[in-house]
């Protein structure tokens, strides 16, 4: 790279960006601004700015190259922004997506409302812990337990716990199995973003996804629903009476959930879009 300017690295970076990545020139401010120590904003009120420093260009570099064999901007930083908190990730495991908030909003929502007074949450297939964390930071009295079968998942969760000063309990074990999770039940809330995409999308995915993140995290069966169905039948045994069920499902499984939920007794079924418009989050409440 030959750049004299900020900018004119950015542009050199966008450019050769562009054929691996939909948005090349943030891609390419957000390596910059790590490369720099600075945050993007900070970046991008400096363009003009000379742009010398080899030990910075080799950083950025490569990084980019990096990003053009596809590797999520989230992994090469380690870092991503969710619910307004910082969470370290590393592949596999998932790297949280915006649309799960609307999980965490509905949690809080539910909390606040019914105001419990020993609140107990459960979140299931939490990966980083990017939910029960940002659970646990806005509602400090609530006790939180998250399970998820993938080891990785579990190490990197405690350690997002641990950046963020949250106590929380991090089981290892397939949904509602460990053993100890009934010492903490019944649950006011359950919330759940379990693997459910189906087997025949998985060849359709970005590269950025099929390439680094754990086809665990969400290949959920045939029609991608296998492990959604195991969570809706089995969650009222483990709610409260008027506790709360709030599970993210994939476009056009609304339908199929919503039955499930149904036919497992729940009431008061609601359907949240996300900010696409897509029927993302379901919430249903036990009699
Ligand atoms: C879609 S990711 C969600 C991670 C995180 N909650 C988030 O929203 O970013 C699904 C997670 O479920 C975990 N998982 C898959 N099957 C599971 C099972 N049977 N029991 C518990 N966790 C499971 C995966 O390891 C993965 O971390």
């Amino acid at each position: 790279m030959s750049s004299s300017t900020m900018r004119d690295a950015l542009l050199e970076a966008a450019r050769a960006l562009t054929p691996h990545s939909e948005t090349p020139r943030l891609d390419a401010e957000l390596l910059l601004a790590r490369a720099m120590g600075l945050t993007r904003a900070a970046l991008l009120a400096r363009l003009s700015d000379p742009l010398e420093d080899s030990g910075i260009l080799q950083q950025f570099e490569r990084m980019l190259r990096r990003r053009q064999a596809r590797e999520p901007v989230a992994y090469i930083l380690e870092s991503v922004d969710f619910y307004g908190l910082t969470f370290r990730v590393r592949p596999p495991v998932l790297i949280p997506r915006p649309e799960t908030e609307l999980l965490v909003s509905a949690a809080l929502e539910y909390l606040e409302q019914f105001r419990p007074e020993q609140p107990r949450l459960l979140d299931l297939c939490t990966g980083s812990g990017c939910v029960l964390l940002a659970v646990k930071r806005h509602h400090r009295r609530c006790e939180c337990v998250g399970v998820d079968i993938s080891p990785a998942a579990v190490s990197l969760a405690q350690e997002n716990a641990k950046r963020l000063r949250l106590k929380v309990t991090l089981l290892t074990g397939n949904l509602f199995d460990p053993p100890q999770l009934r010492d903490f039940a019944p649950f006011h809330v359950i919330v759940a973003n379990p693997p459910y995409v189906a087997l025949e999308e998985w060849s359709g995915l970005a590269p950025d996804i099929r390439l680094y993140e754990d086809p665990g995290a969400l290949l959920g069966g045939p029609d991608g629903t296998d492990i959604l169905r195991q969570i809706v039948r089995a969650a009222p045994d483990w709610l409260t009476s008027g506790g709360m069920l709030a599970v993210e499902m994939g476009e056009d499984q609304h339908g199929a959930v919503r039955e499930m939920a149904e036919v497992a007794g729940f009431t008061d079924i609601r359907l949240l879009p996300d900010l696409a418009g897509t029927l993302r989050v379901l919430t249903a409440r036990r009699p």
